[in-house]
């Protein structure tokens, strides 16, 4: 698919981190010159000029957790339309859950999602391999076959499910050991939230749905810190909601467990107050939980309990969202606002700076994901992988107006801080600098 341009680039008066005011020069793919530099640059003469001043710049964001449905629903997203959301949102790499049709369980299916994620050619797609067979915990995938394959899997999840078994969970921790792998854990027992539509407190006895209690959470992410000790393996803990999983998963790496977590966007910042209006744009898995859930959250990612901020992005077509709420999938957007999010509810609020920004979601998340070229400083010689935004900018969500090919953003008409103005993967502009022109604007 498109890219825009493959000269080299000049950033001029950038400010990496948010820090000072500096330029880059980029070409073939890698960040070629910084500062000083860059005038004595051969390349400076043929270079296109970006005047990045005020803008902040950061290493290209990484998202862990992202729901392509591709091969199977279509109509939902594609790797492609995905793709070009994730550009939009500043990410230059994304990895893909394998909760498609067929499940993304074996070396073949990987690798075809992972050739449609090159074709697109706008951010590098990983796919994630399934646990278990069919998502369906019932035996191990071939975990090995897709760690050897073209796609090269390092992170494996049945997300949509709970890998619920013990002994396949304890299995699976072991197994992937052998090729620094990860199991990546939706941590839900299915015995206590059968029927469950939203957040057991306060609010769900109100509006008498079934609730999804948060010790159906933490009673797995416990087991499995257990388990991951036991056999000394890589356990990452999917959409972490409750300030009960920070407790424990803060207890965890105080005892050496070899534990990360992640909180996505809209548990950042939404409560399940949402779900009075009984709008299904609100209904996600797990929960949005309540304000002291969310308080709780924001602090451990602020203190590096929780590694990193993964979207969840979840599209559903219209038909399986504009339904009522007990029929309605659960899943909201998240590729083209988890940045405007994060710097409402982390930035403005003092908690995080940018460059704790560029550890939760472009560096820490390309470590647990194995990659090596993308989360990598902004440095001369480095890949070329980065994002510009202007941190001033407000912009107004609009679902119908977003490069996903769904619309079920639970931000729809709100209006947001902090724009992204181009995106760049290995020195190539992904996003056709699209604030730029807006930045006059505003
Ligand atoms: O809300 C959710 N939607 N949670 C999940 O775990 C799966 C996801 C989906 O695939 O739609």
């Amino acid at each position: 698919m498109k890219q825009w341009s493959t000269a080299p680039v000049l950033i001029l008066n950038g400010r990496p981190y948010g820090e000072d005011r500096v330029d880059l020069l980029l070409a073939d793919g890698v960040i070629v010159a910084v500062g000083d530099d860059v005038r004595t640059h051969p390349a400076i003469g043929a270079a296109q000029v970006i005047d990045a001043d005020g803008l902040v710049v950061l290493p290209g964001l990484v998202d862990l957790h992202t729901h392509l449905r591709e091969p199977g629903r279509e109509d939902a997203e594609t790797v492609e339309t995905g793709s070009a959301s994730a550009a939009l949102g500043g990410y230059t790499a994304i990895f893909a859950m394998p909760n498609t049709d067929p499940t993304a369980d074996t070396a073949g299916v990987v690798e075809q999602v992972f050739r449609l994620g090159v074709q697109a050619g706008l951010v590098d797609v990983f796919p994630i391999g399934a646990v278990t067979v069919g998502r369906k915990g019932e035996r191990l995938a071939e975990l090995g076959a897709m760690a050897a394959s073209a796609a090269h899997v390092r992170v494996f999840s049945d997300d949509g499910d709970c890998v619920a078994d013990p002994l396949l969970m304890r299995r699976a921790l072991e197994y992937v050991k052998a090729f620094d792998g990860v199991i990546a854990q939706h941590a839900q027992e299915p015995r206590l939230t059968i029927g469950a539509q939203m957040n057991e407190g306060v609010v769900s006895a109100q509006l008498g749905m079934t609730g999804w209690p948060a010790v159906a959470e933490e009673a797995i992410i416990a087991r499995d810190c257990l388990l991951a000790d036991h056999v000394d393996s890589r356990l990452h803990v999917c959409h972490l909601s409750t300030a009960g999983s920070v407790e424990i998963v803060a207890a965890a790496k105080a005892r050496g467990t070899r534990v990360t977590a992640e909180v996505t966007p809209h548990h950042l910042i939404l409560t399940d107050e949402r779900a009075v209006g009984y709008d299904p744009v609100f209904k996600v898995n797990p929960p949005l939980r309540t304000g002291s859930d969310v308080e709780a959250l924001r602090a451990a990612l602020a203190a590096g309990v929780i590694d990193i901020v993964a979207t969840d992005h979840a599209p559903h077509a219209g038909q399986d969202k504009e339904t009522e709420w007990d029929n309605a999938k659960p899943g909201m957007l998240g590729l083209e606002t988890a940045l405007s999010v994060v710097i409402d509810t982390m930035v403005n609020t003092g908690l995080l700076d940018w460059r704790g920004v560029a550890r939760v979601m472009s560096e820490n998340p390309a470590t647990i994901g194995g990659l090596t070229d993308h989360g990598r400083p902004i440095a001369a010689g480095e890949p070329a992988n980065l994002v510009l935004v202007n941190p001033t900018a407000f912009w107004t969500v609009r679902g119908q107006e977003m490069a996903s090919l769904s619309s079920n953003t639970p931000f729809e008409g709100v209006t947001l801080p902090g724009r992204v103005v181009a995106t760049f993967l290995r020195g190539t502009a992904t996003v056709r600098n699209r604030a730029l022109q807006e930045k006059s604007e505003v």
